[in-house]
């Protein structure tokens, strides 16, 4: 059985005091409302982690962050390494976020890189793939998706992509207001699952996390998480406010 994974990626938004107030709600009410079947991980800007990680510690809740560069140390002015947000407390990051692809030029090549840095340093890659509407309309969606995991992924060790979390994010449904219909999110799933199997064999491709991003909210959450192949959310919007994240927590 695969454990549900429920994160919460703030984007560029919120104040250190802003995330105290955020992430103490959220601590609070996942205490009293959310039971243990689901891990929740709150993926914060880098400026709150630290304050954020002495409220997350000892609860319910993971810390996680939304970058990381793919270098160790050095010359490098201006990024984060993995194993600073290692030592802050952080457990889950981010990587390859479609934003991060389209503002920031990242590559399936550079984020190699960044999977590798970020399981050598002992914390868990959150995997970011999904495509555009001009793609899926092309039907070659599941090419261009297939390609970002074989390019990013697949010269791992299975022992290592066995502990890495896959999140499925259409493009077009980020921050749109239009979510996937539950047979596309179960479709594209699938098709990944099977691209995994393909490679490491069905026992691996099983183990593996794929969370459902975009658009996900508490009224649709319930839905998209009943799917046989979804394992949990990425979810922008709706974790921004307490009550909302954790109604679509207990979706799952
Ligand atoms: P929204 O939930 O705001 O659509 O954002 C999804 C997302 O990009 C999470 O990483």
């Amino acid at each position: 059985m695969r454990k549900k994974v429920i994160a919460g990626n703030w984007k560029m938004n919120k104040t250190l005091e802003d995330s105290l107030k955020l992430a103490t709600e959220v601590v609070t009410i996942a205490n009293d409302e959310v039971n243990n079947n689901v891990q929740i991980v709150m993926c914060v800007p880098f400026t709150s982690l630290y304050a954020v990680s002495n409220i997350v510690k000892g609860t319910k809740v993971a810390l996680g962050a939304q970058n990381c560069y793919s270098k160790p140390s050095g010359a490098y002015t201006g990024e984060i390494s993995a194993e600073m947000l290692k030592s802050v407390g952080v457990q889950y990051v981010i990587l390859g976020h479609s934003e991060r692809r389209e503002y920031f030029g990242e590559s399936n090549a550079l984020l190699a890189d960044k999977v590798n840095i970020v399981l050598a340093t002992g914390m868990t890659p959150i995997f970011c793939c999904g495509e555009t509407l001009a793609q899926r309309e092309k039907g070659i969606h599941i090419d261009f998706i297939n390609a970002q995991l074989t390019d990013s992924l697949f010269h791992l060790a299975p022992a290592d992509f066995q502990k890495i979390i896959i999140a499925y994010e259409p493009i077009w449904a980020i921050g749109t207001g239009v979510t996937a219909t539950t047979a596309q999110a179960q479709e594209m799933h699938e098709k990944i699952r099977n691209h995994i199997a393909s490679k490491y064999g069905t026992e691996v491709a099983e183990t593996i996390v794929i969370q459902y991003g975009g658009s996900m909210k508490p009224d649709n959450a319930k839905e998209l998480l009943s799917c046989k192949d979804v394992d949990g959310g990425l979810i922008g919007g709706a974790s921004l406010k307490a009550r909302d994240f954790i109604d679509v927590i207990k979706g799952a």
